[in-house]
C-alpha cells in the first residue's frame, strides 16, 4: 500500500505574510473553504498573538471548516500558546504549532542563549501546548542551517515531550536538495519514535528557487508532511508551491499519495491570486497561463496529433476545462452563477445580482468575459464599502496636447470636484485627486497589467502609497487604465489609519 503524505497548507499564514497580500476575515474564510474542498489535511490559519485580526480569523476559520485540522502558530512562549489555544476553541480538529530558532546564529543573535537552554525552552513549550491540545507541532526555525547532530537532539527532546509533528524549516531557502534530503534521513535514522510517535515535516523557502526540489528530497527521505502554499506565495521568494508537489506525486509513481483533488487546483490558484492581488507569473509550473500553451509550430503539430507528445499533464487534471462556457453579454444569471461556483465563489442572490449588473456592463465593452474578469468583478464589491469613492473622471490626453483630468469624489456621501494638468493622463488624474485629498502621500510603486490579451481588456493596477511612514497597498481594475489607476490610489487611501 502506498504511503500517505499530509498536506499542510500555510497560504493563510506564511503566504499571507507577504506585504500587500493581507486578506480580511471573510476572504480568509472563502480561501479556507476552498482549501477544504481541495483536500488539504491541515490549514495553518494564522499567528493569533500577532494581531486581533489574526486571532479573529483563526476563530472564524475554525467555525467555517469541518475536515482539515486547524493550526495556529506561536513562539515558544506561554502567552502565545494561551492565545493560540483560545483562538482554536471552536476547531473540530486542532493543532498548536510552536517553536524556536535552533541554528547557531539564531541562538546567539536572536536569543542571546546557548544550545542547552534552547532545548529546555523547546521542551517546555511543547509540554505547555500539550496541556491544551493532543496535536502539537514543533518547528526548529532555521533547521536548514542547524547542524544535524544538534538538530537530532532537539527533535528527540521535543518528541519525548509529546510533539506529534516536527517541522524542519529551511527558513532562508539555503539548502541544496540533496543536503535537505540527507538532513531528513539523518533525523529518521537518529531519532527514536519517528514514524511511531511523531512524523517529520518539510517547510522550504524558495530564495534560491529550490523549495520544491528540497521538499521532494525531504519526502523521498522520510518526511510525511509538507508545508506548502497555493501559487508558492510567501515571504521573499515564497514557499514550496502546493500545486507542484501535488502534481509531481500524481505524475510520478513514487508510491506516495495525498488527499488532494487536483481538479480543484486551477480554481484555487485563481482565487488566491485574485483575493491577494498577487498575479501568477505566466510561465509558472502547473498554474501559469502559459503552462499548457504550446506556441512553437513543431509542438502544436505534435500535440494536435497526440497530446502525449509534449504534454505530461492533462490540463483537465488540474481543472483547466477547455470546454468551459464562454460568457458574453447574452449569458444569463445561471451561467454566471455556475462560473462563479466553478471558480470557488459562493454568492448570495443579492450579491449575484450586483455582480451580474457589473458583468453586463463589462460584457458590453468586451466580447468575451473571462474567468479572471469574473474574479475581478466578484472582488469589486470590496470597493463598495470605501468611504472615499470615485464618482466621475474625465481625462483629455493625446499627442501634442497637455493631459488634463477632471475628477469628482464621493466622500461619505458628499461630492467634491477638482481638475489638474499632468505629464500624462494618470499623473493629471492623481494630481486632481490630491487637490481634494490634501494628505501627505507618495506613490512608491505602480504596476499596470492586462488580464489577458487584446486592446479591449481589463487593466489591473497595483499601487503602493506611502503615508506617515507606512506603506498602503491599493488595487483597481477597469477597462479604462486611468480609472483603474485612480481606483487603486483610492483603495490605498481608504486603508490609511485615521
Ligand atoms: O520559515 C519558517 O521557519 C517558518 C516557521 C515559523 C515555521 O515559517
Ligand atoms: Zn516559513
Amino acid at each position: 500500500m502506498s504511503e500517505r503524505l499530509y498536506i499542510f497548507d500555510t497560504t493563510l499564514r506564511d503566504g499571507e505574510q507577504v506585504p500587500g497580500c493581507q486578506l480580511n476575515t471573510i476572504e480568509k474564510i472563502q480561501v479556507a473553504k476552498q482549501l477544504e474542498s481541495l483536500g488539504v489535511d491541515v490549514i495553518e490559519a494564522g499567528f493569533p498573538i500577532s494581531s486581533p485580526g489574526d486571532f479573529n480569523s483563526v476563530i472564524e476559520i475554525s467555525k467555517a471548516v469541518t475536515w482539515p485540522t486547524i493550526c495556529a502558530l506561536t513562539r515558544a512562549v506561554e502567552k502565545d500558546i494561551d492565545c493560540a489555544a483560545e483562538a482554536l476553541r471552536f476547531a473540530k480538529r486542532k493543532r498548536i504549532h510552536t517553536g524556536i530558532g535552533t541554528s547557531d546564529s539564531h541562538i546567539k543573535y536572536k536569543f542571546n542563549s546557548n544550545r542547552e537552554e534552547i532545548i529546555e525552552r523547546a521542551v517546555a513549550a511543547v509540554k505547555y501546548a500539550r496541556r491544551f491540545v493532543d496535536d502539537v507541532e514543533f518547528y526548529a526555525e532555521d533547521a536548514g542551517r542547524t547542524d544535524n547532530e544538534y538538530l537530532a537532539r532537539v527533535v528527540q527532546a521535543v518528541v519525548n515531550a509529546g510533539a506529534t509533528v516536527v517541522n524542519i524549516p529551511d527558513t532562508t531557502g539555503y539548502c541544496l536538495p540533496h543536503e535537505y534530503g540527507e538532513k531528513i534521513k539523518y533525523l529518521v535514522e537518529h531519532v527514536d519514535g519517528i514514524g511511531e510517535r511523531a512524523i517529520l515535516s518539510t517547510h522550504c523557502h524558495n530564495d534560491l528557487g529550490m523549495a520544491t526540489a528540497c521538499t521532494l528530497a525531504g519526502v523521498l527521505n522520510g518526511a510525511r508532511q509538507v508545508e506548502v502554499t497555493i501559487n508558492g506565495i510567501g515571504e521573499r521568494a515564497g514557499n514550496t508551491s502546493e500545486e507542484e508537489i501535488a502534481m509531481i506525486l500524481k505524475c510520478h509513481n513514487l508510491d506516495i499519495q495525498t488527499n488532494i483533488n487536483t481538479r480543484k487546483i486551477a480554481a484555487t490558484s485563481r482565487m488566491v491570486s485574485s483575493l491577494m492581488n498577487m498575479p501568477v507569473q505566466a510561465n509558472k509550473a502547473i498554474v501559469g497561463r502559459n503552462a499548457f500553451a504550446h506556441s512553437s509550430g513543431i509542438h502544436q503539430d505534435g500535440v494536435l496529433k497526440n497530446t502525449e507528445t509534449y504534454e505530461i499533464i492533462n490540463p483537465k487534471d488540474v481543472g483547466i476545462d477547455d470546454n468551459s462556457i464562454i460568457l458574453t453579454a447574452r449569458s444569463g444569471h445561471a451561467a454566471l452563477k455556475h462560473r462563479l461556483e466553478v471558480l470557488g465563489i459562493e454568492v448570495s442572490e443579492e450579491k449575484l445580482n450586483d455582480i451580474y449588473s457589473a458583468f453586463l456592463a463589462l460584457a458590453d465593452k468586451k466580447k468575451e468575459v473571462t474567468d479572471d474578469d469574473i474574479l475581478v468583478l466578484a472582488g469589486a464589491e470590496r470597493a463598495a464599502s470605501h468611504q472615499i469613492k470615485l464618482d466621475y473622471l474625465q481625462v483629455t490626453s493625446g499627442l501634442g496636447v497637455r493631459p488634463i483630468a477632471a475628477i469628482s469624489l464621493d466622500i461619505a456621501g458628499e461630492k467634491f470636484q477638482a481638475a489638474a494638468e499632468g505629464n500624462g493622463p494618470v499623473d493629471a488624474a492623481i494630481r486632481a485627486l490630491k487637490q481634494i485629498i490634501r494628505r501627505e502621500m507618495t506613490l512608491k510603486e505602480f504596476t499596470i497589467q492586462a488580464i489577458n490579451k487584446g486592446s479591449n481588456d481589463v487593466g489591473k493596477v497595483h499601487m503602493q502609497v506611502e503615508h506617515e511612514g507606512s506603506v498602503y497597498y491599493g488595487f483597481g481594475a477597469n477597462t479604462d487604465i486611468v480609472a483603474a489607476s485612480v481606483e487603486a490610489y483610492l483603495d490605498a487611501i481608504n486603508k490609511f489609519k485615521a
